[in-house]
């Protein structure tokens, strides 16, 4: 037992691979969080399942994800990694926190108005409407101080901290209130080719989308075709330069050399050089990133144990916990 502060962060195992995004956005931040905090980290498959998905690929995926975490350098050793469906607590708390949500303070969250917008309201389950919650939920059972998570969860970190103070003030003080963690740098890292757009997975073309598991022809050719902005100088502007800032922001987070650093260094060249660059900085990065992933891949027995121990240490506190949020709503303890 350790009196230092606890961080929670969850990833959902629904693609093959993260993305740069989740990468830069969330993941990579994670990792020295474990040196300073109590740490729990998770990978969310009961939040995978609130849109259509094949039983095999998610199970897969599921040990990609943790496979990838481990090759980020999370340490068994310094988190506890684990699979969200491994500690039951994360959904029985899921209901509990349902019953103190509004109706229309759910229907309010971004992703739920999006979805049901795009594929009409029958087309979407009431997973996706009860998912924030659940999230909710997740971060409530590890008295988590903060959540490292990328600009586009705020929201959702918004509300796990209403239901916390409404829970706490209805019925005592149960839940620590947590702060998100958004390192504004990479809180939102573009689509390469449509930098109006954020990185994303469910986007329809994967074309300015860089897996971190991609092969390095690949993800140059991805890089090399980048959409720039009307100009030849290559500046940090955000919002007037969105293209080019992005993989200006890209090559300063992987290899550690300040944005007005390299602004200089590319003085009187062009956007083929700094596109040549940071598809070298790149590939050199996630090549040894993505044979560590597959180091684990291959040794599945090793990648189960971790998780097993990593649900283990996450049941104790999360048991812990449910218990104290039971007893508040005043359930009858139950006789063992
Ligand atoms: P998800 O894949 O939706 O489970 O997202 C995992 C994490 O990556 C979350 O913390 C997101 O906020 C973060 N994330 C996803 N896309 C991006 C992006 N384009 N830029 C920065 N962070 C992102
Ligand atoms: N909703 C998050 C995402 O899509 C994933 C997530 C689930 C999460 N539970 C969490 C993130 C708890 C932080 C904390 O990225």
């Amino acid at each position: 037992m350790t009196n230092r502060q606890r961080v929670l962060s969850g990833i959902q195992p629904t693609a093959d691979s993260f993305h740069l995004g989740n990468y830069l956005g969330a993941v990579r931040n994670w990792v020295p969080l474990q040196d300073s905090h109590d740490a729990f980290y998770c990978v969310v498959d009961l939040h995978a399942i609130t849109n259509p998905h094949d039983p095999a690929a998610l199970r897969r995926r599921t040990r990609v994800a943790a496979a990838q975490l481990l090759a980020a350098g999370l340490d068994p050793d310094r988190c506890a990694l684990f699979v969200q469906s491994h500690v039951p607590q994360h959904a029985e708390l899921a209901w509990v926190m349902e019953c103190i949500t509004g109706f229309g303070e759910a229907s309010r969250m971004t992703q739920f108005k999006d979805r049901t917008a795009r594929y009409g309201s029958d087309k979407v389950g009431v997973g996706v409407f009860t998912y924030p919650i659940l999230q909710a939920a997740d971060i409530l059972l590890y008295q988590a101080n903060v959540v490292p998570i990328g600009e586009d969860q705020r929201q959702h970190i918004e509300l796990t901290r209403d239901l916390a103070q409404r829970f706490n003030s209805r019925f005592g003080d149960t839940f620590v209130i947590p702060d998100a963690l958004i390192v504004k740098e990479t809180a939102k890292i573009v689509d390469l080719a449509d930098p109006a757009a954020k990185m994303s997975k469910s986007s329809e073309s994967q074309a300015g989308v860089i897996d971190i598991l991609e092969e390095p022809a690949a993800i140059t050719k991805k890089i090399k075709r980048a959409v720039t902005d009307t100009g030849t100088e290559v500046r940090f502007d955000p919002a007037k330069q969105p293209g080019v800032s992005n993989l200006l922001t890209i090559q300063s987070t992987l290899s550690g050399r300040q944005i007005e650093e390299l602004v200089t260094s590319y003085a009187g060249k062009g956007y083929g050089d700094l596109k040549s660059e940071v598809a070298a900085v790149v590939v050199d990065y996630l090549t040894p990133l993505r044979e560590r992933t597959q180091k684990w891949l291959s040794d599945e027995a090793g990648l189960d144990e971790v998780l097993a121990t990593g649900a283990a240490r996450a049941r104790e506190v999360a048991g812990a916990t449910l218990a104290a949020a039971y007893d508040a709503v005043g359930f009858l303890p139950a006789r063992r």
